[in-house]
């Protein structure tokens, strides 16, 4: 196992009752916020108005920022910072998803500074200091509550880039599963394999020293299975929104990464088809990683694939190692399909051939060398697994 640290100092407040707590929660660290919220969800399920109360029941001065969108703009950041400077506000919430979570972190930093939130997502102005964040959780997916990323887009570059610091980290999460009763059937779909492809990057590595870190990811993994497809069929059953929800945390806070080299290069692949085609993250996730493995599938990957249907799928395994590995391929794509009803190709989401190439060659550009864990890929590998999700 390599060598590694490891620190994410989230509070969690887990459960039904953690509303309650907000107000005190924020006291902690401010008290003048900046309300941050996408395009209405929170105001249709009533917990816009719960958090609302919340903070007049304890004379917290709030300003409202509505409307950040789903693969957030940076517009809606410089919109944020702009409001923060203005009120001269100490605490950014953010109520929702992914999204609305990662919109906040850039707002939290261009608060602070003139520089333009752009230059900060593509590194050329450092993150010096950021204000407190805290989070209320609406959807599980990204586990943005407890990590130090955030994912921009700029659609007029046509670039959707991660970025993040550990100053961004939220300083408490509000996560109450009954918060995410309401997530459309295909918004809980590509939460599923949005959880389960950030556990899959850390996982498909050819480095096998860290055993017990692939066995938590296999954990993760078989809990989505489970409970994937009850969430999907029965959005109000606590038992399977509360065990994804926690998924979603550990899946990318750090934890699977410890001490082993880890891969990502399925999420650069689906960062270039939302900053072309604005599609749902986990959905470009879910298509294009069964035909992702394919493509990689050889000598030095074969064995770890095996291990992943042996151990997440439970498929038996025989003497030939490629049979095994293409079965546990084919077992994630029809889980996808099958249970979670995603659309599992590029046409079927809108996207065709004209900008194939393109993005391909940007998936190389944005990963800036950053591959290292499984199979380096060129941008002909790109566009050949693009060209195989079609
Ligand atoms: O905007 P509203 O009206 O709130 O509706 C949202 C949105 O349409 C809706 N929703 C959320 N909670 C709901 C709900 N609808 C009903 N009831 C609820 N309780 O769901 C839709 C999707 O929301 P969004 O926040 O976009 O989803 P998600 O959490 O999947 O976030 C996706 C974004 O996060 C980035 C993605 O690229 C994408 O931009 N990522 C962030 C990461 C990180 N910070 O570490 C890592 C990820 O790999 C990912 O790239
Ligand atoms: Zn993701």
């Amino acid at each position: 196992m390599k060598d590694f640290n490891f620190e994410v100092s989230t509070k969690i407040l887990f459960g039904r009752n953690g509303l309650e707590k907000l107000s005190k929660e924020i006291k902690k660290h401010g008290s003048r916020v900046l309300l941050c919220y996408g395009g209405g969800s929170v105001k249709k399920t009533g917990l816009y108005d719960k958090v609302v109360e919340n903070l007049k029941e304890n004379d917290i001065f709030f300003v409202d920022m509505p409307g950040i969108e789903p693969n957030p703009r940076v517009e809606s950041a410089i919109k944020g910072a702009a409001l923060a400077k203005e009120n001269n506000l100490d605490f950014i919430l953010a109520v929702g998803g992914g999204s609305v979570i990662d919109c906040a972190k850039l707002i939290s930093v261009a608060a602070l500074t003139d520089a333009n939130p752009w230059d900060i997502v593509i590194g050329k102005e450092r993150v010096k200091s950021a204000l407190p964040i805290g989070s209320i959780l609406t959807i599980a997916a990204t586990g943005s509550e407890m990590d130090k990323g955030s994912v921009i887009t700029n659609l007029e570059t046509k670039q959707k880039l991660g970025w993040g610091s550990p100053k961004v980290l939220p300083k408490f999460a509000i996560m109450n599963p009954e918060f995410t009763y309401t997530v459309p059937k295909y918004h809980t779909a590509a939460g599923t394999a949005d959880i389960m492809s950030h556990t899959m990057e850390n996982y498909f590595s050819v480095d096998d020293s860290a055993y017990l870190q692939d066995r938590f990811a296999e954990g993760i993994l078989k809990t989505m299975i489970k409970f994937g497809p009850i969430a999907y069929n029965d959005p109000e059953n606590y038992e399977a929104r509360s065990n994804i929800m926690w998924a979603n945390s550990w899946a990318i806070n750090g934890l699977l990464a410890t001490g082993k080299t880890q891969e990502w290069s399925v999420h650069a692949m689906e960062h270039e088809l939302s900053a072309y085609y604005d599609i749902t993250h986990g959905v470009g996730l879910a298509l294009l990683t069964p035909n992702w493995l394919r493509h990689i599938l050889d000598d030095e990957t074969v064995e770890k694939v095996r291990t992943f249907g042996k151990n997440v799928f439970e498929i038996e395994l025989t003497d030939d190692k490629f049979a095994d590995a293409n079965k546990a391929i084919d077992a994630l794509e029809k889980f996808f399909k099958d249970e979670m009803h995603i659309p599992m190709s590029l046409r079927e989401v809108g996207i065709d051939e004209e900008h194939l190439e393109e993005m391909a060659s940007n998936t190389i550009k944005h990963k800036n060398g950053n591959v290292k864990g499984f199979k380096e890929l060129s941008k002909e590998d790109v566009y050949e697994i693009y060209k195989m999700s079609l």
